[in-house]
């Protein structure tokens, strides 16, 4: 049965979909069975996968709102074991038709549990808001990573982010956890960086990733070739950083700790 994760933020260009799908790529190269699901209607986990997203003709809104089976709608990527549910344009609209539906927080969660027990863990990208589509994707999970760019401006939000995380808890999904914040973009030679990552780990204590991603060039060159990093450049310092913290999920799911060494 997958382990689901959202990867939520509601601040833009935080990393979200970078982490999202060299995350998924990463687990399944580890062995593990991988569905990466894009719940935003900009659609850019399934073009940084080398989709076409506007000639996709089934996705996520078919599943969410007219309620054909996902199983028809997943396609394979160029790893082994990784599976993508693509985003198209119509998600554009699954904000607002959403509101008219039964179930309207459940709608992905019930999408997702007519295909969990395929996969070992299940990986959302949710857009930039706390809009109907992220609350469906917080509903469907199990665990969250909040991927945090490391610059002034980083806990902007956040207040706001984990008090929406808690009425989820309270009133839709009462066994969702934080498993963390994920720090990216870090550039270590600059001091103001090092002093974020501090403020982080002082509002999240022992809840930050050891697993820190740093700033790269080649991670954000990948989507332009429709790949992951592992598959544009595996020796990049970018692909290290994502295959530790695909390491450290699976170790802190077999009950392992964090070392805390940022
Ligand atoms: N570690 C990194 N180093 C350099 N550039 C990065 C890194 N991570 C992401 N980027 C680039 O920063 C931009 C924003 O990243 P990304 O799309 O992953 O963020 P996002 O949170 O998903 O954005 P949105 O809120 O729009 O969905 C992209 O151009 C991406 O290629
Ligand atoms: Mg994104």
């Amino acid at each position: 049965m997958a382990k689901i994760i959202s990867l939520v933020n509601q601040k833009g260009g935080v990393g979200k979909t970078t982490s999202a799908i060299n995350l998924a790529t990463y687990l399944a190269a580890a062995g593990k069975f991988v569905l990466l699901v894009d719940l935003d209607p900009q659609g850019n986990a399934s073009s940084g996968l080398g989709l076409n997203v506007r000639e996709i003709e089934k996705s996520l809104y078919h599943a969410m709102i007219i309620g054909e089976h996902p199983s028809k709608i997943i396609i394979k990527t160029e790893t082994f074991g990784h599976d993508l549910l693509p985003a198209s344009q119509d998600l554009a609209g699954a904000g607002i038709e959403l509101v008219h539906l039964d179930n309207r927080e459940f709608r992905l969660y019930n999408v997702l549990r007519e295909i969990r027990t395929n996969y070992d863990y299940i990986i959302i990208d949710s857009p930039p808001s706390l809009g109907l589509l992220t609350i469906n994707g917080l509903v469907a999970s199990d665990e969250i990573i909040i991927p945090v760019q490391t610059e002034y401006f980083a806990l902007e939000g956040l207040s706001q982010l984990l008090s929406t995380i808690e009425l989820v808890r309270e009133n839709l999904q009462p066994q969702l956890k934080i498993m963390g914040a994920l720090l990216t973009m870090y550039d270590k030679r600059n001091r103001l960086a090092r002093q974020v990552v501090k403020e982080i780990q002082d509002h999240f204590p022992g809840h930050v990733f050891d697993s820190v991603v740093p700033r790269s060039i080649r991670l954000a060159e990948a989507p332009g070739f429709g790949k992951s990093i592992l598959g544009f450049d595996a020796f990049s310092k970018g692909a290290r950083a994502y295959k530790n913290l695909a390491r450290e999920i699976i170790e802190l799911d077999k009950g392992g700790n964090r070392k805390f060494s940022v």
